[in-house]
């Protein structure tokens, strides 16, 4: 009787041991706004789906989630900003392909590194590219905007979101695989480098579809090429570059939040929860699939699948990035 109580007693002040030992913030996560650093401008597609999914993740909970769009060099300037953070939960990444993925392999200098200055939290469903001509653009379809652009090497500007953002690297890869030379115009976003294809500036642009598809269905830019390996239901009528003029091409941008390395388990854990509660939510993907966001297997999702994701990623872009030529110079 005494060893049993003795043993209860025992239990009870490891349990209690072991909550003191969690930092109170851990317990009362979150207990004032988090901040999300979306590294392009307003209004591009990361700001569109960061905001998309930070409403939904706040209400469950239980904050609000600032979006802070920190924007230059691609996307790494905000990523900086993010792995200096303090590792206490409220200050994450929204991380992508470009400055998480291809960045180290394309950068000589890059101030942080995507693996070891983070920790993954969760991961966004992906994002195909589409490409578009202004509306008037004397290319009817992609091949013949190829045939321009070889014909004129230098003289077909296609506008991006910045240096090795995905909008810039998707061109740079469809240029080589096209064998032409074409002239890659930096934005601090692909919201404003939209706006210059609208406007004519520029001949175009590739733009994830979530803010790409009604910019075409209103008709103020047109689509010739998808770059996922099939086509998007929402544009039946346009090809992938794969069936034109690059076979074998393929590019979807790929999401995921990221929280400074060091921040406690407790707080990812929670994140991550709320996260994958709100993707069984059919209504809320069904509206992000009306974007033709592509939805991903749910163990997909987790903070463990895009740690290996992003590992696999830093090392794929190095040979990409030398078997296209791509450089930031
Ligand atoms: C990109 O092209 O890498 C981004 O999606 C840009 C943006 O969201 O503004």
């Amino acid at each position: 009787m005494h060893r049993i109580r003795t043993l209860a007693t025992g239990l009870a002040l490891a349990g209690a041991t072991l909550a003191a030992a969690m930092p109170a913030f851990a317990q009362a996560y979150p207990a004032k706004p988090i901040t999300w650093i979306v590294p392009f401008a307003a209004g591009g597609p990361t700001d569109a789906l960061a905001r998309t999914i930070a409403d939904r993740v706040s209400r469950e909970v239980g904050q609000s989630i600032i979006i802070d769009n920190s924007p230059g060099a691609g996307g790494t300037v905000g990523a900086a900003k993010a792995a200096r953070a303090p590792a206490d939960g409220y200050t994450m990444l929204v991380g992508h392909m470009g400055y998480m993925g291809a960045a180290p392999a394309l950068y000589k200098k890059l101030p942080y590194d995507p693996v070891k200055d983070f920790a993954p939290v969760f991961r966004f469903p992906d994002t195909p590219m589409v490409l578009m001509v202004r509306k008037d653009h004397p290319a009817k379809d992609v091949r013949e905007l190829v045939e321009m652009g070889k014909k004129n090497p230098g003289k077909l500007f296609i506008s991006n979101a910045g240096v090795g953002s995905t909008s810039h690297l998707v061109a740079a890869l469809f240029a080589a695989s096209a064998g032409m030379k074409v002239s890659l115009v930096p934005y601090k976003g692909a919201g404003p480098a939209l706006i210059d294809v609208i406007g004519g500036q520029v001949d175009g642009m590739f733009d994830q579809t979530n803010t790409a598809l009604p910019q075409i269905t209103e008709s103020k830019v047109r689509a010739l090429a998808v770059t996922s390996a099939a086509r998007v239901a929402q544009l039946k009528d346009v090809p992938t570059l794969a069936e034109t003029v690059a076979p074998g091409f393929e590019a979807s941008t790929w999401y995921g939040i990221y929280a400074p390395k060091g921040t406690p388990q407790a707080v990812i854990d929670k994140m991550q929860q709320a996260y994958l509660k709100v993707m069984t939510d059919k209504a809320f993907t069904a509206k992000m699939s009306a974007q033709a966001i592509q939805m991903l297997p749910p163990e997909r999702y987790t903070a463990s699948a895009l740690g290996k994701h992003t590992a696999a990623e830093v090392e794929r872009w190095k040979s990409v990035a030398a078997k296209a030529n791509i450089s930031l110079d």
